[in-house]
């Protein structure tokens, strides 16, 4: 279905939970632009980390995050464990947050709409999007698939390496006080764990669809 109102999805959840290939397949399937705003958090990490910083210091990680070198979005680093940390620290300061703010704002308000995926879109960046999904799985299946993926690119991470890290994270971002990952009041919510990537694209756009007839009425 076509919305007559500029479609705005919002795609949260804990990581590996399946949210990024869910958005992706919806900006697809709705041809709509696409952002991964994980990626910013990630750059700023990487950021502090070759300049030697701390990622605690949320001084020196607020700086990074207003000067952001658009190149590092594409640097083959963004995806690594190591940067996942700094990413998940980094984003626990409420001033890069702020910095990284209006970026995603303003992404998420083009007239035709967009798919933004994160852990505060629903919430924080875009409150009123006609349609938001909170994508969720068990932690271990989480961590399988994290695995797989980390092996497939020639990591050596055992999975019980890969579920602490996974753990870890959830605690960190959920437990922030600057926008915690928390599912939106609004959001519907889709857990994948006994899902394959079909049967989880295809029950999103049905939660689409359903939030669009919604809006309509
Ligand atoms: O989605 P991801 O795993 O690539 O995100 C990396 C980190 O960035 C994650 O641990 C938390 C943070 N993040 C955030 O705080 N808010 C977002 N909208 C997206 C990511």
């Amino acid at each position: 279905m076509t919305s007559n109102f500029p479609l705005v999805i919002a795609v949260d959840g804990p990581a590996a939970s399946g949210k990024g290939t869910i958005a992706k397949a919806l900006a697809r399937h709705y041809g709509l632009p696409f952002m991964d705003t994980g990626k910013l958090y990630r750059a700023c990490g990487l950021a502090v980390r070759l300049a030697g910083h701390d990622p605690y210091d949320a001084d020196a990680a607020a700086d990074a995050a207003r000067r952001l070198d658009p190149a590092l979005l594409d640097d083959p680093d963004l995806m690594s464990s190591l940067n996942s940390d700094y990413a998940s620290i980094v984003s626990s300061h409420p001033a890069v947050r702020a910095a990284l703010f209006e970026t995603q704002r303003a992404f998420a308000a083009q007239p035709g709409g967009a798919v933004l995926d994160g852990r505060d879109i629903g919430t924080v960046i875009a409150p009123d999007a006609p349609a938001k999904l909170f994508v969720t799985a068990a932690p271990h299946v989480r961590a399988a698939r994290r695995h797989a993926e980390l092996a497939g690119k020639g990591g050596s991470q055992t999975l019980e390496d890969v579920l602490a890290d996974i753990h870890a994270r959830d605690a960190r971002d959920s437990g922030r006080s600057a926008a915690p990952l928390v599912q939106a009041a609004d959001a519907a919510l889709l857990d994948t764990s006994d899902l394959g990537i079909a049967a989880a694209v295809a029950a999103a756009i049905d939660l689409v669809e359903k939030a669009i007839s919604a809006r309509r009425r």
